[in-house]
């Protein structure tokens, strides 16, 4: 379907574009088709960062979308602004580490919307580049308790309802720390290698059932992910070191794009895939 050239980042636009549908609905057949018309999409870690920029531009697509975070006020100001950009969107406090708050999550997200299409594993948090030696306990289980026990409860409940619907897309935001060793602390890179494979396993597995489990492994983002980080010093020098190669780093909304592009019928044919978006940084 055709694009408007000019008012595609124009919120306003798609706010008069909705009126018009509304108004006049034999016109509908003219304006431009949203990518995601009708879906429902969860997406965790919806308070900031990427998963914010997934939330809206999912939402601006067609989307209704859950917005999933630990942060009750933020999380009411993504979704305030993509309401009041037109969009639908509900609003939820879940740890992703807690099973039972994941069971809330999908629960809520069935009882209004009665479906689950599109689940974006997007919550992580970094592990102060702590090499194996310096991980405790405490840090080893936290670390993965987001970043992957997180995305395996979520994904346990979300495919018997994708199977029942015979369609689901499942996005993982891996890293490159998921791919080579040199990017963040052991257990982060632990956990991103394992969100790698828990994609490809379930990509694999659901491969004749309609659902697709796709990553994302981004590079350098500017987000909040590291506003707070204690930084161990001998590891981050080691991780820093290859960092001059970096091109640039990224913005949210460029992931944000990759994911709707893996969420829509667009990439119909990726599955078990792993999508790098670091402007060329690992090329090298
Ligand atoms: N920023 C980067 O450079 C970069 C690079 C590669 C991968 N990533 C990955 O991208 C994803 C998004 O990170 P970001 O950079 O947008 O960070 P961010 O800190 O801006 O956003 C992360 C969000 O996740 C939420 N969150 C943290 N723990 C949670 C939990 N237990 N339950 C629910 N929500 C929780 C936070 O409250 C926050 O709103 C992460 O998985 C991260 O590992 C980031």
């Amino acid at each position: 379907m055709q694009r408007l050239n000019g008012f595609d980042d124009d919120n306003t636009m798609y706010i008069v574009i909705n009126h018009i549908k509304t108004r006049y609905p034999l016109l509908k057949k003219h304006l431009p088709m949203k990518k995601l018309q009708n879906k429902t999409a969860i997406v965790t870690g919806a308070a900031s960062g990427m998963g914010k920029a997934i939330a809206e531009i999912f939402a601006k697509e067609g989307a209704n979308v859950i917005v999933a975070d630990l942060k009750k006020n933020e999380i009411d100001d993504v979704v305030n602004n993509i309401t009041k950009n037109g969009g639908k969107a509900l609003g939820i406090v879940c740890n992703v580490s807690i099973e039972s708050d994941i069971k809330n999550l999908i629960d809520a997200c069935v009882s209004k919307f009665n479906a689950l299409d599109i689940l974006v594993n997007n919550a992580g948090i970094m592990d102060d580049f702590t090499p194996v030696d310096m991980v405790t306990n405490d840090l080893w289980n936290k670390v993965m308790s987001v970043n992957l026990n997180g995305p395996f409860y979520a994904c346990r409940m979300a495919v018997p309802i994708m199977l029942k619907q015979q369609n689901g897309v499942i996005i993982n935001i891996a890293s490159i720390g998921g791919l080579y060793g040199s990017r963040a602390g052991l257990t982060y890179t632990a956990s991103k290698h394992a969100l790698i494979g828990l994609t490809k396993n379930i990509g694999f597995m659901y491969a004749t059932k309609g659902i697709r489990c796709n990553a994302i492994a981004p590079g350098g983002v500017n987000t909040n992910i590291g506003k707070n980080i204690q930084a161990n010093k001998f590891g981050q020098e080691r991780c820093v070191s290859g960092g001059s190669n970096m091109p640039r780093m990224g913005e949210a909304d460029e992931i944000a794009k990759t994911a709707l592009f893996l969420a829509c019928e667009d990439a119909s044919f990726l599955n078990g895939s792993v999508i790098t978006a670091d402007g060329g940084w690992t090329a090298y």
